[in-house]
């Protein structure tokens, strides 16, 4: 025992955060299934412990968020919930949000990484610390309701499907009715793309008003997108552009931007 003990903590102190089949597996094959001939009458049953489908899984994921009618027991929906494939994949822990929520800002990350699994919180390693010393600089801390397109570490801090963040999605989208902010802010690549449903790259997204608009109660929130503070942590240079975006967000959220047609 100590010897396998000691085998996993050099393993871990090495980066190792997943564990992968002996035989590699090329999941950028897709094998169609086959057509079947004839009248389509039997529904083919999932193995027993096969995963859910993505789309099995985002209809238990919108019942659950349904059920929540304040943020704390959305929290615990997101803990519950066990549709995610992220969970099996070496996450400790679900990691939901932190901040005011009463904010009349909501942002949105791209997914929790090392440090926020061990601390069950998002944005609390270097990224996080700089986005907050942004936020404290405009005077926006207070107002932040901060969460990600995912809530469970993704292994080797990959970038997340967009499998993963749709089958996350109901969740992200209850908080937004929930919680009802005046403007939303979209940190990184990956959030703008799941959110605003672009494949545009971040250069081009990024400084612009959109609308999310919930499909089902009709609950919207004007939306930016702008780049991750880990981007900015690279490329220091780039900090100038996400503080033109931060202003222009904070004028919105002061009520200093007048509405097309008001
Ligand atoms: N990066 C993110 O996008 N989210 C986090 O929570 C941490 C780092």
């Amino acid at each position: 025992m100590a010897a396998a003990e000691a085998l996993f903590a050099f393993w871990r102190d090495a980066g190792v955060d997943a564990c992968f089949e002996a035989e590699p597996v090329d999941r950028t094959v897709f094998v169609a299934p086959v057509a079947a001939k004839g009248p389509a009458t039997i529904t083919p049953l999932r193995a027993p412990g096969a995963p859910p489908s993505v789309d099995e899984a985002a209809v238990e994921a919108r019942r659950l968020a349904a059920g929540a009618t304040t943020l704390d027991e959305l929290a615990e929906a997101v803990a519950a919930f066990e549709g995610c494939p992220l969970r099996a994949m070496g996450a400790r822990q679900s990691v939901f949000a932190r901040g005011n929520p009463q904010g009349s800002l909501m942002i949105v990350g791209e997914g929790p990484g090392a440090e926020e699994d061990v601390r069950g919180q998002p944005f609390v390693g270097q990224a996080g610390q700089l986005l907050d010393r942004i936020l404290t600089a405009a005077g926006l801390l207070d107002e932040a309701f901060i969460t990600n397109t995912v809530f469970w570490k993704t292994p080797g801090n990959r970038t997340p499907t967009p499998q993963e963040q749709a089958v996350c999605a109901p969740f992200l989208e209850r908080a937004l009715a929930l919680l009802k902010p005046k403007a939303v802010l979209l940190v990184g690549a990956a959030a703008a793309k799941a959110v605003l449903k672009t494949d545009d790259g971040i250069m081009r997204t990024r400084g612009q008003w959109r609308e999310w608009r919930l499909s089902e109660d009709g609950i919207a929130a004007p939306v930016m997108a702008t780049l991750h503070p880990a981007f900015l942590l690279r490329q220091p240079q780039a900090k100038g552009l996400v503080w033109k975006d931060i202003l222009d967000l904070s004028a919105r959220l002061r009520g200093e931007v007048v509405e097309p047609g008001a």
